[in-house]
Formats: structure tokens, sequence, C-alpha cells
């Protein structure tokens, strides 16, 4: 409930930073943001990966990813204009940053990551939460979907040819990212 909480705050902080952009510039960074929470199978599972308990305590000081919000920019520009003024709130800490767009992950992967910490208000208590941010553009999103539907495929053929063609593909929509405008 907390982590679903959580999301809705740091979502609601990317809706504002759209409703100021479209008004300052006439056009939406945001085409889309989406949250999901990690299910308490996943949490069990990667905290035994790491030998660590599964309690309350344990998953707010160790895992990072409980709760997931991304967002997706009409170019890359608006990503790091995003980024950049989330992390100027007062009220945002940052954790962890990976931009996998500067330096894409071997397969082709490219997003920017950031970890944030947020305070979220309950009845009678406050809570800083962390939660993860996924920001990459709709080329990109469309790779990355495309790559996790065909990771869990287990009948594929050619494995290595897949891959071959996958990281091809993220280069060419890639390059049409970059396309000057
Ligand atoms: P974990 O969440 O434990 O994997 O931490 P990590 O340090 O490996 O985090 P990382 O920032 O690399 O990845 C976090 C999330 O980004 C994953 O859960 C995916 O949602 C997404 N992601 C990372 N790499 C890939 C990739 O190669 N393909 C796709 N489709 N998604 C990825
Ligand atoms: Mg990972």
């Amino acid at each position: 409930m907390m982590y679903t909480c959580a999301m809705k705050t740091v979502r609601t902080k990317f809706e504002i930073l759209n409703t100021e952009f479209k008004i300052r510039y006439q056009r939406n960074p945001i085409s889309a943001v989406t949250t999901r929470l990690k299910r308490s199978g996943s949490i069990a599972e990667k905290l035994s990966r790491q030998n660590l308990p599964f309690s309350t305590d344990s998953i707010e000081a160790h895992i990072n990813d409980v709760a997931g919000v991304r967002v997706i920019c009409s170019y890359v520009d608006d990503i790091y204009r995003i980024a950049d003024a989330l992390l100027k709130q007062d009220d945002v800490t940052l954790v962890a940053r990976k931009d996998y767009i500067a330096s894409p992950k071997p397969n082709g992967y490219r997003s920017l990551h950031l970890i944030v910490q947020v305070p979220v208000f309950f009845a009678d208590q406050k809570k800083n939460l962390k939660v993860e941010a996924q920001i990459r553009t709709i080329a990109m999103d469309f790779w990355a979907s495309l790559e996790h539907q065909l990771k869990y495929k287990k009948e594929i053929a050619d494995p290595e040819e897949v891959i071959g063609q996958l990281k091809a593909c993220a280069e060419s929509i890639h390059a049409t990212d970059r396309l000057p405008s």
C-alpha cells in the first residue's frame, strides 16, 4: 500500500511537469506514464538471492524497485529535461542514477534510470520511500518491450541470430531518435 502511494506521488510529479511544459511550449514532452508494483514473490526471490530476510525493514533497505514508474517521452532531450526538473525538487532525493542512453547495455538497451526517494504522508506517519523511474523515448520503449518478450520465448531456433538482430534494431531506432529536428 505504501509503495502504491509512493508511485502515485512520483507519477503526479511527472504529470505536473508535463502540464507545465505543455502550457510553456505548446507540446507534451511526456507521451505516457505507467506504474507497476513488484509482486511479493519477486521481492522474496530477490531478497533470498542475497540471503536477506523477507521483512518490511529489509525490503525498505535493500529493494529499490518495489515501486516502478515508467515515463515515455517524445524526444531524447525531453528525458534529461524531465529528469533534471524532477531532481531539482527539494523533496526528491536521488539515490542512484544509471544512464543507459549515454552508456547503452551490450544488448542495445537504452533508458535513463533514477532511483529517487520521496516523502509520502499517511494519517499518522511520514515514510521516505524509494521509487525506480525509467525514462525513455517511444522508440527505446518499443525496443525494450520487444526484447523483454523475446527473452522469455523459449522456442527461439537461433538465439544468437535474434540477439544480433535486436542489437542492430536498437542501433537503428536510436539513429532515428537522434535525427535533427
Ligand atoms: P535489478 O532491478 O536487480 O535488475 O537491478 P539492476 O541494478 O540490474 O538494475 P538495472 O537498472 O540494470 O535494471 C532495472 C530494470 O530496468 C529492469 O528490471 C528492467 O525493467 C529494465 N531493464 C534493464 N535492462 C534491461 C534490458 O536489457 N532489457 C529490458 N527489456 N529491460 C531492461
Ligand atoms: Mg537487472
